[in-house]
């Protein structure tokens, strides 16, 4: 209700929102999650609850008139996206001037429209990454409870050595492997149990049906599904969705009041409510939380937050490119979502690159095999505050993309040489064979360290805690969501041992 009082609130439903709901929840702490996007839970007049990839509505994407789909072409024409009536649907592609971003909005946050993998970075690389982080701890505990809580499995090898979901998978891997390049299993949070029913005609397809940037209506563990699941179990925790908070200040008794505006599904404000609480967790994702911080630094609302607010931003080193194979090669006209495999060269110093083996399941042939390497990009970029447009600006040019291609271009035509095959230009418009100016994995912006203290505590507040993929300073060199969820636990370990007295 309008001008109430919490003690906790989190804004945002995400990894890092949802691990500190449910460790605040266990602590017996009444927590209030704020979410903008929807709760996906029930049935359109199709009777699922998401759409498909290949026949995208208006629950595909956040208020697009037309979808914003990754590949936006086959051939150079324009067949995938489809126009769609303006609605908070699941997906967002936030579009800044040399880079894109793709978010989940809904509870859950990415973890509605992501691919579930789910991997440990090289303790090495996590060590370079976050030095001010105890990696015993990290590698001995809070992964592993990571990977329990989110339900973390890995496909049965036979299954995935016959059945004709993975054939995609396995011919990019068997050319990688030719070209002397190593190969692994990764694992997921889809259930492969699930997949295989799926397969023998058992259960409804899911990851078989071409489900997933757009929802899995089944087989996948959300974060709806275990995280936030858990924390409404505590019986301490509400999630209100479609709940925005546009500001934060702080008032005269040290409590953090927040401006919420509560909309309906045509976007109309159904109420505007001020909403005050003693301690506040941002998990509004890199994009979300540093945005609202900079908006409270920059219009003296928190005048004392760090000036390495909005700095150490990047994109994992996302880059994607796809392969043309022979006419002997097919990839499969039936391709599970779920991508199960990765090309680990992180071991080239000249080249690092983890390439996951991504599915194009277009429903027809098309010899294309797809992969998103995540490379080790130094560079960096950074948000500054458009007081006249209100918003946070991306400071990043498509040069600063270029380690990242040079790096997957050296892996990719080494495969080529070997199989005297060629790029694909004709999938990410103008002509390219490497996607250079969009990403999955945003990272950064409220660097752990650098804007906070080593727990997340936001420099120059007390009570203020940043705790999602805005800590992780642009790069983790595997998918991200394990490290921010292990991050978050062990974060929240402490805020609530200390702050919490
Ligand atoms: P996250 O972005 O998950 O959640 C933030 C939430 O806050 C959103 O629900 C948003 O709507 C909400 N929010 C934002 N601003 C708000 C405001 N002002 N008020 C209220 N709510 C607000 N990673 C991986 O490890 N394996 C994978 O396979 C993939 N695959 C993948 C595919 C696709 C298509 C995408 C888009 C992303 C991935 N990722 C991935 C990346 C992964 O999903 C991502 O890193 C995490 O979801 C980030 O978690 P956070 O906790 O930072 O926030």
């Amino acid at each position: 209700a309008n001008g109430a009082h919490v003690p906790a609130v989190v804004i945002g439903s995400g990894y890092g929102a949802a691990v500190s709901a449910l460790r605040l929840g266990e602590a017996g702490i009444t927590t209030t999650v704020l979410e903008m996007g929807r709760l996906w839970n029930e049935p359109g007049a199709d009777g699922k609850v998401f759409c498909t990839m290949t026949a995208p509505d208006e629950r595909s994407m956040w208020f697009k008139r037309r979808t914003e789909a990754p590949l936006s072409t086959l051939l150079w024409l324009d067949v995938v996206n489809r126009n769609i009536d303006p609605y908070p649907g699941v997906l967002d592609r936030i579009n800044y001037d040399d880079m894109s971003v793709y978010v989940g909005r809904g509870v859950g946050g990415g973890s509605l429209v992501n691919g579930g993998m789910a991997v440990v970075p090289r303790r090495d690389y996590f060590e370079a990454v976050l030095p001010g982080v105890d990696a015993a701890a990290m590698y001995d505990r809070y992964f592993p409870l990571a990977q329990a809580e989110l339900q973390v499995n890995t496909i049965d090898p036979e299954f995935y050595a016959k059945t004709e979901y993975y054939r995609f998978s396995r011919v990019a891997a068997a050319q990688a492997e030719a070209a002397g390049l190593k190969t692994v299993f990764v694992p997921d949070v889809y259930d492969f149990d699930h997949m295989e029913r799926e397969a023998a005609g058992d259960a409804e397809k899911s990851a078989l049906g071409g489900e997933v940037i757009y929802g899995n209506n089944h087989g996948k563990m959300s974060l709806d599904k275990t995280y936030l699941a858990s924390a409404l179990a505590t019986g301490n925790v509400t999630i209100a969705s479609r709940h925005q908070v546009t500001a934060i200040e702080i008032d005269a008794d040290g409590n953090y009041a927040l401006t919420v505006e509560h909309r309906d599904d045509a976007n109309e404000l159904i109420e505007s409510k001020r909403l005050t609480c003693r301690h506040l967790f941002l998990g509004a994702g890199s994009l979300g939380t540093t945005e609202l911080l900079l908006r409270a630094r920059d219009t003296g609302a928190l005048p004392d937050l760090d000036e390495a607010v909005g700095a150490g931003w990047g994109p994992n080193g996302n880059v994607m490119t796809a392969r043309a194979n022979h006419l002997w090669n097919p990839t499969g006209l039936k391709q599970s979502t779920i991508p199960v495999m990765g090309i680990d060269d992180w071991d080239n110093p000249e080249a690092r690159v983890f390439a996951e083996l991504a599915p194009l399941p277009a429903g027809i042939e098309t010899w294309i095999s797809l992969y998103l390497a995540i490379t080790d990009n130094p560079e960096r970029g950074h948000f500054t505050y458009d007081a006249a447009a209100d918003k946070a600006v991306l400071n990043w040019s498509l040069e600063q993309a270029q380690p990242g291609v040079a790096a997957a271009k050296s892996m990719f035509d080494r495969i080529n040489r070997k199989h005297g095959t060629s790029y694909r230009y004709d999938l990410f418009g103008d002509d390219r064979a490497f996607a250079d100016d969009f990403c999955y994995h945003p990272l950064g912006g409220c660097v752990l360290g650098e804007a906070t203290d080593a727990y997340g505590r936001l420099n120059g507040y007390e009570r203020l805690y940043a705790t999602d993929s805005s800590l992780i300073p642009g790069s983790i060199g595997v998918n991200p969501l394990v490290t921010i969820t292990a991050l978050a636990e062990r974060n929240l370990e402490a805020i609530l041992a200390a702050d919490f007295a």
